[in-house]
Order: structure tokens, then C-alpha cells, then sequence
């Protein structure tokens, strides 16, 4: 292990050896602004070699059996389970998540690569009927799925392990090679990840990690055309410039929102309000279904507001590893300057700041605002933040309008007692998937999870990954 000033400097990962890179940058805690390790900032000349390892790794992985696929992904699960605390510490230093949902993520990550050796072992397709066509007549076909080959992962900070799993962990399911470019900001968990990889017994070059911050790494993934498929997580405008330059490789991008709930007349608002808080300000915030915005009808919108408030004013806010913690830095001071300004923009235009709206070093206190208008940055743009407006509605029809008013439509959420209100929400809401009694914030690994308008395009969660990351083909036979 090497050091700068008594710093860990960390090292690319290609072709299965751990190397040094040309330039180094530090990697400071969000939290503490700590310096926590030296981290290569991968070259084009870097990543090229990585894309060349991948590349070269294609063969072996698209003829190693199944049941070799699932038993590294398994393998993997168990060093994890092995390593749980230590994944965790990594995550809640580098990414200033509190420590009791980092472990959550870990927990999630463990399921991920679980369910993703499930799926290395039932990848098939179909037989078809020729003869229904005119001329198909004594034809034999099928479909089989294969690996499409190299595949460029760009994750996110948010969940810095379990976002990288949902990536990693199909693409290893089908047979592919990976390039992955974590997050500038928490590269720390996929360095450990690629460790504990490769401990599997992953063949080399069949995952590369190179870290960096810039357009770089990104940019080369994206335009080299021995790069079959980008997966990207992330913010809209970087998810629609990779779809602009991509050409014709396949894309899935699981981009952001301003996520929101509909809570209709009946429902028992002290049964909702834990769900309801921890939607809004989980991680911070920092969720691409992280409730946003809460549509509360006239009849329970006081007693809503109320129990919110009185509910979001004992949230502990502090440092990410005391467990204590509920609510710590975001992810960067210019994220703190952003969301203050977007308050500051609500504040001028009338809206009621009921708590919050304030910062501590990097922390944003949890920010309820009443009376916001739709066209402020706070309702309409994806805040990432601890951040939440409740708002009046008279009709849930009214408020399945505001929902779907949005450029975005990842997933959406209504409390309602009226099995036929619940039915009329999930025909209308414009999102890729509605949570009924729900907040939109929830997920679990095996679902599927993407968006529709400018909240992306294709579905996570481990089947329908796999599917992404795969090409049919069909085999016709002949017998005439
Ligand atoms: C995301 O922020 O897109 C992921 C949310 C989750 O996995 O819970």
C-alpha cells in the first residue's frame, strides 16, 4: 500500500491488475471536508487500455457456464456479508450517508448480487410458431439471448454500492465485460466492490474500475465503439448528453425527478406520516424517487402539515457515523449553495418556509415549503435535497394533473382508502411504476425500476436488466 502525505492512494483496476495512475486527486469527506484517500484520475490513454481488457475479456465471459457466472456472483454476496461493516463505513465517509442507511444499502447490495446469480441461471428465450405465417410452414425456430459484450457502467453517489451492484451484477449475469467510472465523489465503494470481485474469481479484464472526476473517462466510454452498451445513473443533463453522442449503442439511463405523493381524504394520517418524512429526507434527500412534492386533499391537508412538521423537527441531523444521525452533509458545498437559492427563489415568490431552510457547514436542515408555486425550481426542477412542499389539492384528479405536469415521471405514490380512486391513479399517473398506499421512494431490488419522459429510458432490477443487457437472436431451421 502506497501513500501520499499518509494518505491511501488508491489504483485503477485493468486487465485484472491494480495499477497506478498518471494523476492523482484527493477525495475529501462531504461531512468533515477530511481528505479520506488519493484517487487516480483515469487518462483517455487509461481508458482505453481498460476498454481493451474488457474487450479481450468478451470470449471467455460469453462461454463461461451459468452455473460459473451465479457462483461469483454468490461468492461475491458472502464476502460481502462477510465485510458488511467495513462496506458500510466506506460508504457513510465517502458519500456523508448516516451510517444506519448505509448499512441498509448494504444489506440491499448483498440481495442485488444474490438475485443477479438467480438470473445468470434462467436466461432463455422462445419457441415460435412459424407455421401461423403464410410460407413458415416445417420451420423450427427459437430465440436464445446473448451477452452483448462490453459494457460501459456509469454510477452515481447516492447509493455508491448498490447502484454499482445493479450494473455489475446482470452484467456479469449475462456473460458481459465492464468498464465502470463510479461517481467522482464515491469511488471508494466500487474500488472495494472490485476487490472483493476479483477475490471471487471474476476472470481478469472482465471488470474494470477507472475513477476520475471530468468528462474524460465518460466522454471515451460513451463514443468508442468497442463499448456495446452505457448504463448510466444520474442527473437528466448528463443521462440526455450521453443518449445525444451514444450513436447506436444501447443506452439505459435511470435519470431524476421531483417525485410525489397524493394523500386523499379518509386516510389515517398518523398511520403515514413515518413513511411519509422518511421519504422525503432519507439520504438526505439525495433519492431519484426521493418525495418531493406532497399533494394532501383539503379535508386532512392541516392535521397533514401538522404531524409533518412536528414529525420532521425531531429529525437528528450531524455526523454520517454517529448512528444517532438521520440527516447529514450533502454530497457538496455547491449543492448547499444551489438548494439555498432555490429556497431563497420560493421565499421571494410568496411560499412558506414552515421549517428548515437553513444550513449547517454542509448539512441543509429539512426544508418543509407550503404555498409553493409549480414553476419554481424547488417543485419542478429535481431539488436532490432534504427538501419537500406540501400542497392543497381539492380532487385527486387535480392532483393527478400536478403530478403528471412534470418533465419528469419515475415513479409516483397515493394514500387512499377507495380501491376505485387507487385504480383511476395508477391508469393516469404518468411514471414508471405507482406505489398504492405507498410513498414513491420505495423499492426493492427484484422490481422493475426506470422511468419515462426525462426520467430515463429502460428498467433496472435484475430480470429486466438482463434483458437490457442482452441481444436476441433467432435460429430457424429449415425441414422442407
Ligand atoms: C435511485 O436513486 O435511483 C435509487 C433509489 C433506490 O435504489 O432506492
Amino acid at each position: 500500500m502506497t501513500t501520499i502525505n499518509n494518505v491511501i492512494k488508491k489504483q485503477l483496476l485493468i486487465n485484472g491488475s491494480w495499477m497506478d495512475a498518471k494523476e492523482y486527486s484527493p477525495l475529501r469527506s462531504p461531512y468533515s471536508g477530511e481528505v479520506l484517500a488519493e484517487i487516480p484520475m483515469a487518462t483517455e490513454e487509461e481508458t482505453d487500455q481498460a476498454i481493451e481488457a474488457a474487450q479481450n475479456a468478451t470470449k471467455i465471459m460469453a462461454k463461461m457456464p451459468a452455473h460459473q457466472r451465479a457462483k461469483v456472483l454468490e461468492t461475491l454476496a458472502q464476502l460481502l456479508e462477510k465485510r458488511a461493516e467495513e462496506a458500510a463505513q466506506i460508504i457513510s465517509m465517502e458519500s456523508a450517508k448516516p451510517i444506519n442507511t448505509a448499512k441498509g444499502e448494504v444489506d440491499r447490495t448483498i440481495e442485488t448480487y444474490k438475485f443477479a446469480a438467480e438470473e445468470a441461471k434462467r436466461i432463455h428465450g422462445e419457441t415460435l410458431s412459424m407455421d401461423a405465417a403464410r410460407g413458415g410452414e416445417n420451420r423450427l425456430a427459437y430465440t436464445v439471448r446473448e451477452p452483448i459484450g462490453v459494457i460501459g457502467a456509469i454510477t452515481p453517489f447516492n447509493f455508491p454500492m448498490n447502484l454499482v451492484a445493479h450494473k455489475v451484477g446482470p452484467a456479469i449475469a449475462a456473460g458481459n465485460t465492464i468498464v465502470l467510472k463510479p461517481a467522482s465523489q464515491t469511488p471508494l465503494s466500487s474500488l472495494f466492490l472490485a476487490e472483493l470481485l476479483q477475490e471471487a474469481g471474476l476472470p481478469k479484464g472482465a471488470l474494470n474500475v477507472v475513477t476520475g472526476g471530468g468528462r474524460v473517462v465518460g466522454d471515451k466510454l460513451v463514443t468508442d465503439s468497442r463499448v456495446n452498451m452505457i448504463t448510466f445513473t444520474g442527473s437528466p443533463a448528463v443521462g440526455i448528453g450521453i443518449s445525444n453522442k451514444a450513436g447506436l449503442k444501447r443506452v439505459t439511463l435511470e435519470l431524476g425527478s421531483n417525485a410525489a405523493v397524493i394523500i386523499d381524504k379518509g386516510v389515517d394520517i398518523d398511520k403515514i406520516i413515518s413513511r411519509c418524512v422518511m421519504g422525503a429526507f432519507s439520504n438526505q434527500g439525495q433519492v431519484c424517487i426521493s418525495l418531493q412534492r406532497i399533494y394532501a386533499h383539503e379535508e386532512v391537508y392541516d392535521r397533514f402539515v401538522e404531524k409533518f412538521i412536528e414529525a420532521t423537527k425531531l429529525l437528528k441531523v450531524g455526523d454520517p457515523l454517529n448512528p444517532e444521525t438521520d440527516v447529514s452533509a450533502l454530497i457538496s458545498q455547491n449543492d448547499v449553495d444551489r438548494t439555498l437559492n432555490w429556497i431563497e427563489e420560493a421565499k421571494q415568490s410568496g411560499a412558506n418556509i414552515a421549517t428548515g431552510g437553513f444550513r449547517e457547514g454542509n448539512i441543509l436542515h429539512p426544508t418543509v415549503i407550503l404555498d409553493a408555486d409549480s414553476h419554481l425550481k424547488v417543485s419542478c426542477q429535481e431539488v436532490f435535497a432534504p427538501i419537500v412542499l406540501i400542497n392543497k389539492i381539492q380532487t385527486v384528479e387535480e392532483a393527478i394533473n400536478l403530478v403528471n405536469d412534470s418533465k419528469y415521471g419515475l415513479q409516483a405514490g397515493i394514500y387512499t382508502d377507495n380501491v376505485h380512486t387507487a385504480l383511476d391513479a395508477a391508469e393516469n399517473l404518468q411514471v414508471g411504476g405507482v406505489m398504492i398506499n405507498d410513498v414513491p421512494t420505495f423499492r426493492v431490488d427484484n422490481m422493475p425500476y426506470g422511468g419515462v419522459k426525462e426520467s430515463g429510458t429502460g428498467r433496472e432490477g435484475l430480470k429486466y436488466a438482463v434483458e437490457e443487457m442482452t441481444e436476441m437472436k433467432l435460429i430457424v431451421w429449415n425441414r422442407n
